[in-house]
């Protein structure tokens, strides 16, 4: 999915100029996201479609008449503000794609909007486990892994409120502890849609006491 992501990405930098610009937005399972033309259209439409996969047609409407469906899939579960904005509701994973409006004017003048829209699954929370423990002279030393059950996540450690910056990619973190006590780890992880944090407290003397 990372690499789906980068390719995108890419292909968005790169492409920018030969096709329309595209903007990226990121929804989360059973969220609602707007979809937003990004340029004012009230004064000059005469005509807006928006599209999804490219080239399959969600609605059309034109100015001063009600919302035109062409997709029953999508008449469940959007709806069209009168700037253009259309928002999905209930988003499914299936819901990712190249989203597009085309604003038409009164000359018939056709203006392109593309929004690539990925929907992921939000963070679920992480599970803490300590290992590695080891009493030393008056400390302890341990590794804290922290987990999710999904892929494509990065993992940010806090000691108390600061960042640690010897956190593993992984989500991994080894610590040689000698005479602190009573502090507060975080574990945060995060997709490109969502975070969420497990702590764990030390209390000192090797011992650890998750949050209950
Ligand atoms: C989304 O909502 C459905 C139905 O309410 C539920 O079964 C499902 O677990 C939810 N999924 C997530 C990722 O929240
Ligand atoms: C859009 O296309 C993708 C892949 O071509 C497909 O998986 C997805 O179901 C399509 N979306 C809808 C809403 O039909
Ligand atoms: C529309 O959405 C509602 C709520 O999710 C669902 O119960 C209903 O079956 C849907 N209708 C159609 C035609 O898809
Ligand atoms: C478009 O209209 C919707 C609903 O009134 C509003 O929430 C949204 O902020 C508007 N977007 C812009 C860009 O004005
Ligand atoms: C964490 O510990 C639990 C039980 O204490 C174990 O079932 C689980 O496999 C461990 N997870 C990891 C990532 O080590
Ligand atoms: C760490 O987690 C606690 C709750 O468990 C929260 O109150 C605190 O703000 C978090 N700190 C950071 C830096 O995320």
């Amino acid at each position: 999915m990372a690499t789906v992501l980068a390719v995108l990405l890419l292909s968005v930098l790169s492409c920018g100029k030969a096709e329309e610009k595209t903007k990226l937005m990121n929804g989360i399972v059973n969220g609602t996201v707007d979809l937003e033309p990004g340029i004012p259209i009230l004064e000059r439409y005469q005509q807006i479609k928006w599209f999804y996969n490219h080239t399959q047609q969600i609605l059309k409407k034109q100015k001063g008449k009600s919302v035109h469906y062409n997709n029953e899939y999508f008449k469940n579960k959007t709806k069209l503000f009168e700037n253009g904005t259309l928002r999905i509701v209930r988003l499914r994973k299936e819901d990712s794609s190249k989203y597009k409006i085309i604003v038409e004017d009164e000359k018939g003048l056709e203006i392109p909007i593309m929004i690539q829209l990925n929907i992921y699954a939000p963070v679920p929370k992480p599970r803490l486990n300590v290992t590695s423990l080891k009493k030393t002279k008056g400390g302890c030393s341990v590794t804290l892994k922290c987990s999710v059950s999904i892929p494509d996540v990065t993992y940010t450690w806090y000691k108390d409120d600061k960042k640690c910056s010897y956190s593993e990619l992984n989500g991994d973190l080894v610590l040689s502890l000698t005479s602190e006590s009573n502090i507060m780890y975080n574990c945060t992880v995060c997709n490109s849609a969502s975070c969420n944090t497990e702590s764990i407290y030390y209390r000192g003397d090797c011992q650890w006491q998750g949050s209950v």
